[in-house]
């Protein structure tokens, strides 16, 4: 069965991203084509990188850093749940892709963003960070308004819609996903 993970992407206090990917992965969890699971950033620990080596040498020093590889590692696809920040995704959710690179490698990813404008401008940074890391990115994206979706830009309240596009995302995570295992097939 392929594992996916949905990963939250902020990790401030009072962070929206949690309600969100929790929703996400209530979702996606009722589907029998593949396993969810939620990975939370903030359980890592992760300091700014501070691994002496690249990460594409694969030669980490750090348990924080071999505890998230495994994690990632056991994973076939993946969902950013990401905030957006000054136009871009979180520094959290960037430095804790950077701390890795074979992990990601060959692998699919989809994007759930959310923010003033749906988070468009996160996800196509990530986007961006995607292709170096050698990671399909599927076309459908789901975004959440601060304005229609947040309460008082609050509360989490999703309109109906989403949930068709979070599966039509997922639909294409899972099917590039299955696609890219063979190529990782040692
Ligand atoms: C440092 C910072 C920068 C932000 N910049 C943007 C931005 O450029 N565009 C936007 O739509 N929202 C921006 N916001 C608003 C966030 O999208 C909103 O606060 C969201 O709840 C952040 O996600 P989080 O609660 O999971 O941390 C910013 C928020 C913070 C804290």
């Amino acid at each position: 069965m392929l594992r996916i993970a949905i990963i939250i992407g902020s990790t401030r206090p009072g962070r929206k991203g949690e309600a969100v990917a929790k929703w996400a992965y209530e979702i996606a969890r009722a589907r029998t084509d593949a396993e969810f699971e939620l990975v939370d950033i903030k359980d890592f620990n992760l300091p700014l990188l501070d691994e002496p080596m690249p990460p594409m040498m694969g030669r980490y020093t750090h348990d924080h850093t071999k505890m998230w590889s495994a994690k990632i590692a056991s994973f076939d696809g993946f969902v950013f749940v990401t905030p957006e920040y000054n136009h871009a995704t979180s520094a959290a959710l960037k430095n804790a892709i950077d701390f890795l690179y074979s992990e990601w490698v060959n692998k699919a990813a989809g994007f759930i963003g959310y923010g003033a404008t749906s988070g468009a401008r996160a996800v196509e940074n990530l986007r961006l960070i995607m292709g170096e890391l050698q990671v399909a990115t599927v076309r459908a994206q789901v975004g959440l308004s601060m304005f229609t979706d947040f309460e008082n830009f609050s509360v989490f309240k999703p309109a109906p819609a989403h949930e068709k596009h979070v599966h039509v995302m997922l639909d294409q995570v899972i099917a590039w996903s299955g696609a890219l295992k063979t190529l990782r097939v040692k």
